[in-house]
């Protein structure tokens, strides 16, 4: 399969698409790794040679020994989160050195984030979003208050102390008073943020000019998403969504790159849908057949264990995705889950009052006022497990994967039929 230069790879439901496996699979062909939002409330699982990397802030690009990998500015940085997975990453092997770079421009969590992320969504019962819990929120909304904490600052003490009194003078009460929660020192909180400045200081550099010169250099370069596209801040289900652009515009603002250098973007889609925490899910299923995906595609998250929701095919979804990211090429992961099941339904369109949605309505509808309109497949009843070849797919699995196509004008060049990277069809 012959890609363009610089390839974005996109979520296009809800998370969990299989994107860590796609970038590992296809980043041997380039030479820069990028993330552009998020973090470490994305958790992307890559298996290699018996072996199982669970990687949650560091593109999955590290595995390959030879890859830039960036974090970029766009993203949300825990220091002690990045330093353990530093550490696990090397106790299995993969060299850490100059292959990774920080964003000085990135923004840093403190533990009051993930302490208000905690509480609010403790106080909000059950309109709570069912976030991971890492403070992403809370981290975003402090730098769009302007008054964040960025990657540059753990390297000027003068401008950390100041910041982080000033964030405690204000997060403090709020914990305690209006949640009843424990409060930080700030005196402790600057020793501790000044030292992780010190020991990731090598990694950081300006994050926007690094990319930019690899471009020019000619260097070919991977955009990596996390979570996906309905969980997008602007174009998800508002407000069970995380805090950043997850769709391929947030590569743009997310690491500074101009938009005439993203020349594909691969949408990731599971051959079914799944999805974490509260919102709007219409092809949801809570029987047998649900937990019967679960159990079959190991539904479980990678960052809290938390069981995921499992539902069929959601064609307006993908065809969302395919919109708002101009989507060239579907991978399609997991076919092999649907392997069991007598006949696949797959939701072509909703009704929401009696009218007709080809794609995901942008306003807020409540859960119940979806209703899924489904088209059946014949299942195939015989395992996909490990082909390599589309010619050696059962017709009725080849029928499923080309109604996929007809209805997201995008082709499926790559199926993924297993976790490994070996388990997956790439198509010309
Ligand atoms: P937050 O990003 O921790 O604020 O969580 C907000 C919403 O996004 C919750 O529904 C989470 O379950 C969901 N979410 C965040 N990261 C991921 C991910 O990597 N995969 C799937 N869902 C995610």
């Amino acid at each position: 399969m012959k890609l363009r230069k610089n390839v974005a790879v996109i979520g296009a439901q809800w998370g969990d698409e299989g994107k860590g496996k796609l970038v590992d699979l296809l980043c041997e062909e380039f030479d820069v790794v990028a993330r552009y939002q998020g973090g470490h409330n994305a958790g992307h699982t890559v298996k290699f040679a018996d072996q199982h990397f669970a990687l949650r802030l560091i593109p999955s690009g590290i595995i390959h020994r030879d890859k830039l990998c960036l974090l970029g500015n766009g993203m949300v940085i825990d220091p002690e989160a990045l330093l353990d997975e530093i550490e696990r990453l090397r106790a299995a092997g993969i060299v850490i050195e100059e292959n990774l770079k920080i964003s000085d421009a990135a923004h840093v969590i403190l533990p009051y984030h993930r302490a208000l992320d905690l509480a609010r969504e403790e106080a909000a019962g059950l309109a709570r979003i069912g976030t991971t819990g890492r403070g992403i929120g809370p981290a975003y909304e402090s730098k769009v208050a302007r008054y964040g904490i960025r990657v540059a600052d753990l390297l000027d003490p003068e401008v950390l102390k100041h910041k982080i009194e000033f964030a405690c003078a204000e997060k403090n009460p709020v914990l305690q008073i209006v949640y009843g929660r424990e409060t930080f020192d700030p005196a402790q909180l600057y020793d501790a943020y000044l030292k992780y400045g010190e020991v990731l200081a090598e990694r950081i550099t300006n994050g926007t000019v690094l990319i930019n010169d690899q471009i020019r250099a000619g260097k070919r370069v991977m955009f990596e998403g996390a979570q996906g596209m309905m969980l997008d801040i602007d174009h998800g289900t508002y407000p069970f969504v995380t805090s950043s652009n997850t769709i391929v515009g947030g590569v743009c603002t997310g690491l500074g790159v101009a938009p005439k250098h993203i020349h594909e973007v691969i949408g990731v889609a599971k051959a079914y849908t799944t999805r974490v925490g509260g919102g709007a899910f219409p092809t949801e299923l809570n029987d047998e057949q649900g937990e019967h995906l679960r159990s079959r595609g190991n539904e479980f998250g990678t960052v809290t264990g938390r069981p995921r929701r499992c539902g069929w095919l959601d064609l307006p979804v993908v065809r969302t995705a395919a919109m708002l990211n101009g989507i060239d090429t579907i991978a399609l992961t997991k076919l092999d889950v649907l392997d069991e099941f007598e006949e696949i339904p797959v939701c072509v369109e909703y009704n929401v009052h009696g009218e007709k949605w080809k794609t995901f309505p942008a306003f807020a509808v409540a859960h119940d006022d979806y209703k899924p309109v489904y088209r059946t497949f014949k299942g195939w009843k015989q395992s996909t497990v490990g082909i390599t070849s589309f010619d050696d797919l059962p017709q009725a699995a080849k029928d499923y994967i080309k109604f996929i196509e007809d209805e997201t004008e995008a082709k499926a060049s790559i199926i993924s039929t297993g976790p490994r990277r070996e388990e997956t069809i790439v198509r010309d």
